[in-house]
């Protein structure tokens, strides 16, 4: 029902967003936007870029008086810190000789390339000797764009009251235990890691998880870590069984690993499964005649399943995790190979984060609702929001 492309490179004058196969009449806030691009950018452990760039969305197609027309939404995000690569990236200018020292070396030392980005492989897939050619793009800037992208999709599925959360359960070595938080009451993880630095839930593993960041950082290192998901309010039967492709679990994880630096991703209690016993991980069945509607008035009183049985939703909430490496550009540069001269080198050195974990949890959440906004609307219904409603409506009210 959803596509959607992005496109820009991280130093170039914008990321642009196209997104079709949105219903009309979908009221649109710009708030909405304005907030998830803030929250992105957040975070202990981000880099200088996040100081120069404040991330505001222009709509410049598809919405008209705050609602959509059903015509492809085309989101704008302008690159402030463009200005400072203005001759860099020009697309015609060649680098004159003369250009000042500080963009030679900017431009020049891209040919060492950083151990653990697309820089070498890219290079070699793409024939380009100048890495900038392959970073520009391969950059997590461009996640940027997608948390836009989310925020409209989020923004269906919030019109039919599922909510959505993300939280950090661990940086570095520091974790935070399942057993320290409940995630029975959203709005509380809502509120709690909105207030806190790292997006932790739990003071005291905060403070520790700031004290990890702080001491890698102070040694010129990077951390990565993990982040949850959490997704509530979602109707029973999104996704599907009958082809790989549609089980919903795949495209979840699929999602979440499209995140630069992801390593891993998993549902519900995950890779934990593995090692336990059936009987300690199937969720067992009850059923009250005043049950929620959303779950056909079926009933789990554990949720280890984290949500998705047989690729389908089951009603329960959505608990999803991904870990990401820690960020490969070191203010202690690594070893490398210079792909011009061939001789050894150390990497190059752009400005850096050097945790991002934080945010990895607010592009989780865009990523997830993208995936969720599309099964929406397959199984609801697509053209426009009054018809959705309905079909909505009538799913509901139906007896199983
Ligand atoms: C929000 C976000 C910000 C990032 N910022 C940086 C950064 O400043 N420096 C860096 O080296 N990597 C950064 N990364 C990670 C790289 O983009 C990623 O490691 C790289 O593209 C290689 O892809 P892979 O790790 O998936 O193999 C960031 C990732 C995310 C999600």
């Amino acid at each position: 029902m959803i596509t959607y492309l992005t496109s820009g490179e991280s130093h170039g004058p914008q990321l642009t967003a196209i997104i079709d196969g949105l219903p009309a009449g979908l009221p649109i806030d710009p708030e909405h936007l304005a907030f998830q691009m803030a929250r992105r950018q957040k975070g202990y452990g981000r880099g200088g870029r996040m100081k120069i760039e404040t991330d505001a969305v222009e709509v410049v197609s598809g919405v008209r008086h705050g609602r959509t027309l059903g015509s492809p939404v085309t989101l704008i995000i302008k690159n402030r810190d463009w200005e400072n690569w203005v001759n860099i990236m020009d697309p015609f200018k060649k680098l004159p000789d003369e250009l000042h020292l500080r963009e030679q070396k900017l431009a020049h030392q891209t040919t060492r390339p950083r151990p653990g980005h697309a820089d070498l492989s890219g290079g070699i897939k793409y024939d380009h000797h100048d890495l900038r050619n392959v970073l520009e793009r391969a950059s997590a800037r461009e996640t940027a764009a997608r948390v836009a992208v989310g925020s409209i999709c989020r923004q269906l599925l919030e019109h039919f009251d599922i909510r959505f959360a993300s939280h950090v359960v661990q940086i570095g070595s520091v974790k935070l235990d399942r057993a320290a938080y409940s995630l029975d009451n959203i709005e509380r993880i809502v509120e709690l890691s909105e207030a806190s630095e790292v997006r932790c839930v739990v003071p005291d593993v905060e403070a520790k998880m700031i004290e990890a960041i702080r001491a890698a950082k102070k040694s010129r290192d990077s951390l990565g870590g993990i982040a949850e998901v959490i997704v509530v309010g979602l109707p029973v039967g999104l996704g599907g069984y009958s082809q790989g492709k549609h089980r919903l679990d795949s495209r979840l994880v699929g999602a979440l690993m499209s995140i630069p630096s992801a390593k891993a991703a998993e549902i519900g209690i995950g890779f934990e499964a593995a090692s336990m016993l059936g009987s300690e991980v199937h969720d067992e069945l009850f059923y009250h005649p005043d049950g929620d509607p959303k779950k056909k008035r079926f009933v789990r009183k554990t949720n280890r399943a984290g949500g998705i049985e047989g690729g389908i939703t089951t009603g329960e909430a959505l608990i999803l995790r991904v870990a990401v490496k820690p960020i490969s550009t070191l203010n202690r540069p690594l070893r490398t190979v210079d792909v011009v001269s061939k001789e050894p080198a150390e990497a190059m050195v752009e400005r850096t984060d050097n945790c991002v974990v934080p945010a990895v949890g607010v592009i989780g959440e865009a990523v997830t609702a993208i995936e969720l906004a599309d099964e929406f609307l397959s199984k609801f219904g697509s053209d426009n929001l009054a018809e959705i409603e309905r079909n909505y409506r009538s799913f509901l009210d139906t007896e199983y």
